[in-house]
């Protein structure tokens, strides 16, 4: 199947049938996928948070606009964004690229330097909105990685971030959640929209040519 007819496929499933787990080997492919998604000069300001205890989304489910699509999944991946940028987790992250590059340190620093400068002068509150959009281009990468694994997925900013935050101990990690990726199977009898038609505006509506 192309990209094309996996995202057709996909849809954010309602119901998930809680029996069916997502192999070890398939949830592996799915967070390569978030892991190599780009981000802003390569800075990878989040994580992904794998939850698969029961007892866990149990907690989790508070304050949630779906908590029984959460329960019944098989994982929850968590996105979590760095909760601001410091020129510590810069150069960490610099220094990595030129080891791992075999470049002497520092390679990078008139570039680095800029960036301090750039995300010094803005708020928390800023440079969170910043890394958090990072964490959504992984979040659209590892849903069209399920999809072409043929596993269910609902992507889900309807969760309190308090409470994933403080069950996770993001905090304390400089963390804060963004958004959820529930995965597992769909259970078609309860899943109301998997019947239903997808639906997108038209191409020539969404496109604007100039
Ligand atoms: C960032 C994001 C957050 C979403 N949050 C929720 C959510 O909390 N609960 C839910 O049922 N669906 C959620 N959705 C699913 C959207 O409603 C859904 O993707 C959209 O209606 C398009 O339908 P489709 O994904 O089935 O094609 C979210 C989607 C995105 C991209």
């Amino acid at each position: 199947m192309s990209l094309i007819e996996d995202l057709q496929w996909r849809h954010a499933v309602k119901a998930y049938d809680s029996t069916k787990k997502v192999s070890e080997e398939d949830l592996n492919k799915i967070l390569e996928a978030a892991r190599l998604a780009p981000t802003s000069s390569g800075l990878q300001p989040f994580r992904v948070v794998v939850v698969e205890n029961q007892e866990l989304k149990k907690q989790m489910v508070k304050g949630a606009l779906n908590p029984e699509v959460m329960r019944d999944s098989s994982h929850v991946l968590v996105f979590a964004a760095w909760d601001n940028y410091s020129a510590e987790k810069i150069d960490k992250v610099y220094d990595y690229h030129t080891d791992v590059r075999e470049l002497p340190r520092g390679r990078f620093s008139s570039y680095t330097d800029q960036l301090k400068v750039i995300y010094g002068a803005q708020t928390a509150e800023e440079n969170f909105a910043h890394t958090a959009r990072q964490a959504y281009i992984a979040l659209g990468l590892a849903m069209a990685q399920a999809a072409e694994l043929k596993i269910d997925s609902t992507p889900a900013e309807g969760f309190s971030s308090e409470v994933v935050d403080e069950i996770l101990g993001l905090k304390e990690l400089g963390l804060k959640s963004v958004t959820l990726l529930y995965l597992g199977y769909r259970d078609s009898e309860n899943d109301w929209l998997s019947k239903m038609k997808k639906v997108r505006i038209p191409m020539d509506e969404f496109i604007i040519k100039k």
